[in-house]
């Protein structure tokens, strides 16, 4: 299955900052954000990030699967897209198999990222740079020892200050 992650950093690489207040994404992130989840219909996020989207930013509303990891097995949502799961990434992708999704966004944190990049389930990525460099915040990735190759597909001019560099990950 392609696994794709959606994410926008910093030009050092974290992917928020100190203050944890989203002000420095663009308009076309957001746009690309909307976009890419409404095209695939399946969606992966941690519970944190959940806790930033829901209710009312959540990208699919009725159609889809929206995937959330979480510990907590009695967590319930409004929205009928949410599944909550503590299992891992293979699990996770073969549910998504079973349930007909041949694509999903992962579209954060640091640590679902994590999860699946070190699970080798991570196909391609989109990195959303923004012109902003922060001295501390969240990386990437957290606690994965591992180096991976890329090969770069697309680079696209998103407005004057942002790019968009499209990766594939080296098998
Ligand atoms: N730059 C961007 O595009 C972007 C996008 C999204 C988010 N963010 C930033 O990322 C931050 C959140 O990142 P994060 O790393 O702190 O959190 P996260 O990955 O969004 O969520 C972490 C939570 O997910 C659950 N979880 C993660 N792995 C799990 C596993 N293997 N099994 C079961 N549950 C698991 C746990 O929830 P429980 O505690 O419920 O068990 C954990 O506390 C946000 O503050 C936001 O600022 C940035």
């Amino acid at each position: 299955m392609k696994i794709s992650i959606y994410i926008a950093i910093a030009a050092n690489g974290k992917i928020s900052n100190q203050r944890n207040v989203p002000d420095w994404l663009s308009a076309e992130y957001g746009q690309g954000f909307e976009a890419i989840c409404k095209k695939y219909k399946a969606v992966i996020m941690g519970k944190t990030t959940y806790n930033i989207l829901a209710p009312d930013y959540l990208p699919l509303k009725t159609d889809g699967t929206t995937v959330v990891l979480t510990t907590n097995p009695h967590e319930r949502s409004e929205n009928s897209t949410v599944v909550f799961t503590q299992d891992g990434a293979g699990k996770i992708v073969e549910m998504l198999a079973a349930k007909g999704h041949t694509e999903a966004v992962i579209i954060g944190g640091t640590q679902t990222i994590s999860e699946f990049i070190k699970a080798g389930a991570v196909t391609d990525i989109y990195f959303v740079m923004e012109p902003v460099i922060f001295g501390s915040g969240l990386p990437f990735l957290n606690d994965v020892d591992l180096e991976l190759k890329l090969n770069l597909l697309e680079v696209t001019k998103l407005n004057k200050n942002t790019v968009q560099l499209h990766y594939e990950i080296q098998k």
